[in-house]
């Protein structure tokens, strides 16, 4: 009743870890699948060389979900291997996240993580780009349409890509990936925010800024994935905010095909994947649903 298909991979529910939670060793990547009942995985992004990331506190819990500058901490692509075999241990689709500051590092890593046996590959759009002064891949159409026709060139895996809301025109984004061929796109990574700290005058977080996630950017997200859908013919993951069977629902409805779950993993717990899906799968038979094909879509 809950069997979902993204970008080709089969899943038997349509609930995803999402990237940077729990997901930087095989060890935890296989908890979430096997005691978690998470349909498929997204590793944490990896990049081409190890990075330490940003200065603590990175991740500080603020009204309405969580806050973090993680800064992109990784052991490095040749480093990863393990966990991706590790990962699919949990024998659920594992999907390994890649992040890069050029578009030779983003067809790199993904090159590397196809022939460690990831399933497919998420790319994290979220990035500045070292050629462009810095451009944040995702902001630009043109941009992400590059990385992923590249990746796309040299890797056999479907590729998704994961965009962010903080753009002009996060609809124009996706065209322009659809465009260079991508299989699936996810909606959407955090959204820059900050905290200060008032008695000490002084941002909170290491690196003064970050990303915003959780229940106050599941309207937001709602938004972008509705508004893909409306436009373009691509299957999508919905993420953000996500923490029960409703929250998922509307995502399903708004044209999702699955949906990716972070903030609400450490909030709430691995067992939030298992019960999600059962809260879905009780509303549709309450509401006479066979499929989730039927749910999917409905809303638009
Ligand atoms: C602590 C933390 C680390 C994250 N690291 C990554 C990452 O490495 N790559 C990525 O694409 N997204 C990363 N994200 C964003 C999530 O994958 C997700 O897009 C976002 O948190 C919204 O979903 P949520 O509200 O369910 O958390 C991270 C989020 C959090 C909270």
């Amino acid at each position: 009743m809950l069997e979902t298909e993204i970008a080709g991979l089969g899943l038997k529910n349509p609930t995803i870890l999402a990237s940077g939670i729990m997901g930087s060793t095989g060890s935890s990547l296989k908890r979430i699948a096997v005691e978690g009942g998470a349909g498929a995985l997204v590793t944490k992004s990896v990049g081409i060389e190890a990075r330490g990331g940003h200065e603590n506190p990175t991740v500080i819990e603020v009204p309405g979900g969580l806050l973090n500058a993680i800064g992109l901490s990784n052991p490095g692509v040749f480093e990863f291997e393990a966990e991706i075999t590790g990962a699919k241990e949990g024998g659920v689709p594992v999907i390994a996240s890649v992040f890069g500051f050029q578009v030779e590092e983003f067809v790199e890593v993904a090159a590397k993580l196809q022939e460690y046996g990831a399933d497919a590959i998420e790319l994290n759009l979220s990035c500045p780009n070292v050629k462009k002064a810095g451009t944040v891949f995702g902001k630009s159409p043109k941009l992400s349409r590059s990385v992923v026709e590249n990746v796309k060139s040299r890797v056999s895996v479907p590729v998704i890509a994961k965009l962010t809301a903080n753009t002009d025109d996060i609809v124009e984004v996706a065209r322009a990936c659809v465009e260079g061929g991508c299989d699936a796109i996810t909606a959407i990574n955090t959204i820059p925010a900050m905290k200060i700290d008032i008695h000490t005058r002084t941002p909170v977080l290491g690196n003064k800024t970050g990303g915003l996630s959780g229940p106050s950017i599941k309207p937001i997200a709602l938004k972008c994935v509705y508004d893909i859908k409306k436009e373009l013919d691509i299957p999508v993951i919905g993420c953000g905010g996500i923490a029960t069977g409703e929250d998922a629902l509307e995502f399903l409805m708004a044209g999702a095909s699955a949906v990716e779950i972070g903030t609400a993993v450490r909030l709430r717990g691995i067992g939030v994947f298992g019960r999600v899906a059962g809260e879905i799968e009780a509303f549709m038979k309450e509401n006479g649903y066979k499929s989730l094909n039927d749910v999917i879509g409905a809303a638009l």
